[in-house]
C-alpha cells in the first residue's frame, strides 16, 4: 500500500527533514515520491552534479522505513540549459519560443533536451537503482507539453510517413483537395500553427497522435535506460488528463509497469465524489485491474476562479473510493505546503500552520485506517463498460463542427453518472485498442465520432451474441483519419442499429426540448429514419416533432439502442435504467439512497457515505468496510 505524496526536501533547510521523517511516521507514510522538480538542484550547471543531499534523503527516509518513489526531474530543465539550448524550449502555435520561469519548458524531439535528460536520468539510475528506499521509478512528471517548431515539424513529417505511407495516401486521408491544401512534397507539411481561418481537422488529429507517440518514445527511452540498471525495479510516469493533454493513455498503459494517475476533482459535493469515481474507473481499466492514485489534493485545490476546500472526512473518502477501485494506494499532491513558488497556497499534508492542523490529523487517521484494512483482492470485473476513445475525444475539439458546447469528455462523464447514480459498477473499454467485449452484458458509447472497421466489428458482434450497446448523437460518423462515413449517419452502425440519421439540428443547450416519453433534452437533436429499429421515444414539440428520438432495434440476440437527442442526466439515468434491466445488470447493493456507494474489491465491500444521514450506523460523511455481503448485517 502506498500512502503519502510528493516529498521536495530540496525547498527546505535540512533540520526540516528530521520532522518530516518523524511526521510521516506520525501519519502511516509508506511510501513519498523524491525528485519531481529537482533538476536544477540535482545538476546546477551542465555535467556537475550534487547527489549528497538526495544521498541523505534517500537514507534518512530509509531509516524512517520509508519507501521512495525516484522521479527523473526532465519534465523542468534548468535555466542554465534553456539558455545553452533554446532549440530544446517548446514554440507555441503562434511560432512564440517559450522560455523558463514555469516549469515543463522543454521540446520532446529536440535532440538536445532528450540527451540532457537520459544524462540526467542515467546518472540517477546509476547511483540509485540499488538503493533500498527505492520501491519505483517515476519517470518525467505528466508528459503533455506541445511543441510546434522545426524540429518537431522534421519529426513529424517523419511520423507521418510512416503512418501514411505515402504523400498520395495523406492527401486522401487529410482531404487536401479542399482548400488547394494537396501536398506534392512531405517539406511542406508544417505542424499545426496559427493560421488564417479553421484548420484542417484530420491534419489537427494527426498532430495530436504524433504528439503522444513522441511523448511515449521520450517516456521508453528513460524507461529502457533506468531497466539497465535494476530490472527489478517498477517504471512509471503520472497520468494526466485535460483538454490540453495529448496522451493516449489506453495505449501507454501496455508501456509502464503500474498506471500511475494523478486527479483533482475540480468541484465540491456530489460532483466531486462522480468525478472520483470516473477517474478511478477509467485508471483501473488502464491498468487492467491495478494503478496507483499518485496525486491528489489533501485539501484547497486549484479550480478555474477560486480555489476550494474540502470539508472534513472527504481525503479520507475519496482515497477509500480510489483504493477500492484497485489504486494500490493513495497519494497525494504534497507532503509540506511550500513557503513560496507557484502552487504556495495548493494544499498539502502538513500545511502551513503545521501538524497542528485538521488536515494533519485527517491524513494521521487516513494512514490508520489504510494500515488496518484487511487484505485487498482484485477488484471484480464489471457487467457494463462504456468507451473511453481520446481520438474521438481530440477530433471533437476541432474547429468545424456544428455546436460549440460538443463535449466529448463530458458525455462519457455523464453517462457514467448516470450508471454510478444506479449504482451499477462501470469499466471503461478502449475501441482504439482490440476490443474484448466478452465479458459485458451492456456497452455504453457515447460520441464515439471515430470508428475503425475493426472496432465497427466487434460492436457489431458483441450486439449480435446478446449485448445491450447503447450509442447515438454523434457516433460512428467518421473512420480514424476523419473521413465522414457517407450514406447517412451513424455510418459505422447503419446496420446494426435499424436507423438512418439524415440531418443534424443543434439548439441552444439553453432551450430544453421533449421526448414524448417524459425525458428532457438539450443541446442536439437529430432527424432519425427508422430503417428496421422502433421508436422508444419520439421528439415532442419543435421542428421534429413527432419523429424519432431514441430507438430500439434487435439485432441477432442482442439490442442496439440509438439515443440522437442530448438527454438530461436524469433520462439518461432512467433509459439507461431500462438497459440494464433488460440486459439483466442489477446494482452491486439494491436500493441504496443517494449519496452512498458501495464499491467492491475482492471480498470487501467499500461503503462510502458521502450523504449529509446517517445510512445503516455509518454516520453522515463516513465509511465503512465489511466482507462479502456483510452490508446486509448492518443496521
Ligand atoms: C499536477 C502536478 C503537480 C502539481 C499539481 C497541482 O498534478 O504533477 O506538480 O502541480 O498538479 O494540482
Amino acid at each position: 500500500m502506498f500512502y503519502g505524496g510528493d516529498y521536495n526536501p530540496e525547498q527546505w533547510p535540512e533540520e526540516v527533514q528530521e520532522e518530516d521523517v518523524a511526521l510521516m511516521r506520525e501519519a502511516g507514510v509508506t511510501a513519498v515520491t523524491v525528485g519531481v522538480f529537482a533538476w536544477s538542484r540535482l545538476e546546477p550547471s551542465e555535467g556537475e552534479y550534487d547527489f549528497a543531499w538526495l544521498d541523505r534523503v534517500l537514507d534518512r527516509l530509509h531509516d524512517g522505513g520509508i519507501e521512495v518513489v525516484l522521479a527523473t526531474p526532465t519534465a523542468s530543465p534548468p535555466p542554465w540549459f534553456t539558455l545553452a539550448h533554446p532549440a530544446g524550449l517548446p514554440v507555441n502555435a503562434d511560432g512564440v519560443r517559450l522560455t523558463h520561469g514555469s516549469r515543463d519548458t522543454y521540446c520532446v524531439s529536440s535532440p538536445e533536451y532528450r540527451a540532457a535528460a537520459l544524462r540526467i536520468a542515467g546518472e540517477l539510475g546509476r547511483r540509485y537503482a540499488r538503493h533500498p528506499a527505492l520501491a519505483m521509478w517515476h519517470v518525467h512528471n505528466e508528459y503533455g507539453t506541445d511543441c510546434r517548431c522545426d524540429l518537431t515539424a522534421a519529426a513529424f513529417r517523419t511520423w507521418l510517413e510512416k503512418r501514411h505511407g505515402s504523400l498520395a495516401a495523406l492527401n486522401e486521408a487529410w482531404t487536401t483537395a479542399f482548400w488547394s491544401q494537396r501536398y506534392s512534397d512531405w517539406a511542406q507539411i508544417m505542424p499545426p500553427r496559427a493560421t488564417q481561418y479553421l484548420p484542417n481537422p484530420a491534419h489537427v488529429l494527426d498532430f495530436r497522435r504524433f504528439l503522444s507517440d513522441s511523448f511515449l518514445d521520450a517516456f521508453v527511452s528513460q524507461r529502457d535506460l533506468l531497466r539497465t540498471f535494476d530490472p527489478s525495479i517498477p517504471i512509471t510516469t503520472n497520468f494526466v488528463q485535460g483538454d490540453w493533454v495529448s496522451v493516449d493513455h489506453a495505449r501507454w498503459a501496455e508501456e509502464v509497469d503500474l498506471v500511475a494517475v494523478d486527479h483533482y476533482p475540480d468541484s465540491a459535493g456530489m460532483s466531486a465524489e462522480e468525478q472520483t469515481a470516473f477517474a478511478g474507473d477509467l485508471a483501473r481499466s488502464w491498468g487492467g485491474g491495478r494503478w496507483l492514485l499518485m496525486e491528489t489534493a489533501p485539501n484547497l485545490i486549484y479550480t478555474p476562479g477560486r480555489m476550494h476546500a474540502k470539508e472534513p472526512g472527504r481525503m479520507i473518502r475519496h482515497s477509500l473510493g480510489y483504493v477500492a477501485r484497485g489504486s494500490a494506494g493513495a497519494m497525494y499532491f504534497q507532503w509540506r505546503q511550500p513557503l513560496g513558488g507557484a502552487e504556495l497556497f495548493h494544499s498539502a499534508m502538513v500545511p502551513h500552520a503545521g501538524p497542528d492542523s485538521p488536515v494533519f490529523r485527517e491524513a494521521v487517521s487516513l494512514g490508520r485506517i489504510l494500515e488496518n484494512l484487511p487484505p485487498l483482492g482484485d477488484p471484480p470485473r464489471s457487467e457494463v463498460a462504456v468507451t473511453w476513445d481520446a481520438q474521438s475525444w481530440w477530433a471533437l475539439q476541432g474547429a468545424g463542427l456544428p455546436s460549440a458546447d460538443i463535449d466529448y469528455a463530458a458525455a462519457v462523464r455523464q453517462a457514467h453518472r448516470a450508471l454510478y447514480r444506479a449504482g451499477v459498477p462501470t469499466d471503461f473499454v478502449f475501441p482504439g485498442l482490440p476490443l474484448d467485449l466478452d465479458p459485458y452484458r451492456m456497452v455504453v458509447a457515447p460520441h464515439l465520432y471515430l470508428v475503425s472497421d475493426r472496432a465497427a466489428d466487434a460492436f457489431q458482434q458483441f450486439v449480435a451474441a446478446g449485448g445491450h450497446l447503447v450509442t447515438g448523437a454523434l457516433s460512428g460518423i467518421a473512420e480514424p483519419s476523419t473521413r465522414v462515413i457517407p450514406g447517412g449517419y451513424p455510418g459505422a452502425f447503419r446496420e446494426a442499429s435499424g436507423v438512418r440519421v439524415t440531418e443534424w439540428h443543434p439548439l441552444d443547450p439553453a432551450t430544453p426540448i421533449a421526448l414524448d416519453d417524459g425525458s428532457a433534452a438539450h443541446g442536439w437533436s437529430e432527424r432519425v429514419e427508422l430503417a428496421g429499429a422502433t421508436a422508444w421515444a419520439r421528439y415532442a414539440g419543435g421542428v421534429l416533432d413527432g419523429e424519432p428520438a431514441i430507438t430500439r432495434q434487435e439485432f441477432g440476440r442482442g439490442v442496439f439502442w440509438y439515443v440522437s437527442a442530448g438527454l438530461d442526466d436524469e433520462s439518461w439515468r432512467r433509459l439507461l435504467g431500462v438497459v440494464a434491466a433488460e440486459a439483466g445488470v442489477s446494482p452491486l447493493v439494491p436500493d441504496l439512497p443517494p449519496g452512498v456507494e458501495a464499491i467492491r474489491r475482492g471480498s470487501l465491500l467499500f461503503l462510502l457515505n458521502h450523504s449529509s444521514s446517517e445510512f445503516r450506523g455509518i454516520a453522515a460523511g463516513s465509511f465503512a468496510v465489511v466482507e462479502g455481503q456483510g452490508w446486509k448485517a448492518l443496521r
